[in-house]
């Protein structure tokens, strides 16, 4: 059975304490909410990929209260500290190579000599990793290639039964998960465009940042360098539509800025920000409305609008499952 409770400081203790225990806990961070279990514990692990419908070759990202933490399970470079000291807390997932005596079970980074790190700042988190006092293997809350949750709802919705606990912190202020920047090779490489941006990114590291390649079917050509990047992923049942001036007949039209019939409008504002916390809660209203397909305005490709379009290029994806 899953419990929710709400995020008052006694249940993140008791939140803690069940992660602790081996227990699978959902719980808020500042991008979406996260299915937690203890990174050290194979079975909480596989618990994880069970709960998720998650292929055992995607790895998951861990999560720690803060740099020191950090750095007892992976390497850091300079570069590393830099980001980690300007970005953390905060919505950068940082993929390092792995100590050797990191204690992280291997099922969490399936297979990969490398690991994907994270110090969320929502303050729940904080206080639920704080009364873990372990590192926690969290992906996002939904079941595998659906659309990722921003609320207590929406995990309810997707893992009612599959998960023990909910951690209720109300909505994600980003709304979209976080930016993976892969640091084990020459160049710093964004594996997943998020809230922190490769401007951002540069500013801190000075150089050149890459950008693999947007969501894409694993080829020879094109090995999958993270797994998050299986084309189909993020995905609402209803077909998705990009770039539309208009909905057809039939379709619900998912707008952005001053246009003009919009079913629902992600910023009428025209704000990426206000956009990006707005996407997964209103695909997924529009998802339950009954629609042949919902049409999506065009969306400005700069800042957090790379990771917006990013998650509507695979919502929009050919359907792989
Ligand atoms: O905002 C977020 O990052 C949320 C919250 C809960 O923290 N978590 C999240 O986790 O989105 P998940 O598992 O849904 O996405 C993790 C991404 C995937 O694209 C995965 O392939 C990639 O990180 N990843 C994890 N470990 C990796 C590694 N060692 N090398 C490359 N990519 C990795
Ligand atoms: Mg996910």
């Amino acid at each position: 059975m899953t419990e929710v409770v709400g995020a008052d400081a006694e249940s993140c203790r008791r939140a803690g304490a069940a992660l602790a225990a081996g227990r699978l806990v959902a719980f808020p961070t500042e991008t979406v909410y996260g299915l937690g279990g203890d990174a050290r514990d194979d079975a909480a692990v596989a618990a994880i990929f069970a709960a998720k419908g998650r292929p055992s070759f995607n790895p998951l990202i861990v999560h720690v209260a803060d740099l020191a933490a950090a750095e007892r399970l992976g390497a850091f470079s300079a570069t590393a500290r830099a980001l980690a000291a300007r970005f953390w807390p905060g919505p950068l997932t940082l993929v390092v190579p792995r100590r050797a005596d990191a204690g992280i079970s291997a099922l969490v980074s399936a297979g990969l000599p490398s690991l994907a790190i994270r110090v969320p700042a929502h303050p729940v988190a904080r206080a639920v990793l704080a009364a873990a006092a372990c590192p926690v293997a969290a992906p996002s809350a939904n079941p595998s290639g659906r659309v990722s949750p921003t609320t207590a709802r929406h995990v309810r919705a997707g893992l009612d039964g599959r998960v023990d606990l909910i951690v209720d912190g109300g909505r994600c202020a980003v709304g979209v998960e976080s930016t993976v920047l892969d640091l084990t090779g020459e160049t710093p490489t964004i594996l997943r465009p998020g809230g922190v941006t490769p401007e951002d990114v540069a500013a801190v590291t000075g150089g050149p940042v890459g950008r693999a390649a947007t969501p894409h079917a694993p080829s020879a050509a094109a090995p999958l360098l993270s797994p998050g990047m299986l084309a189909s992923h993020y995905a609402p049942a209803t077909p998705v539509r990009l770039g539309a001036d208009a909905a057809d007949a039939g379709e619900a039209l998912l707008g952005f800025g001053a246009v003009a019939g919009a079913t629902l409008n992600l910023s009428p504002a025209g704000d990426l920000a206000e956009a990006a916390a707005n996407l997964f809660a209103m695909l997924r209203q529009l998802d339950e409305g009954g629609y042949r397909a919902i049409a999506v305005s065009p969306i400005p490709d700069r800042g957090i609008g790379l990771a917006i379009n990013d998650r509507l290029a695979r919502a929009a994806a050919p359907r792989g499952d």
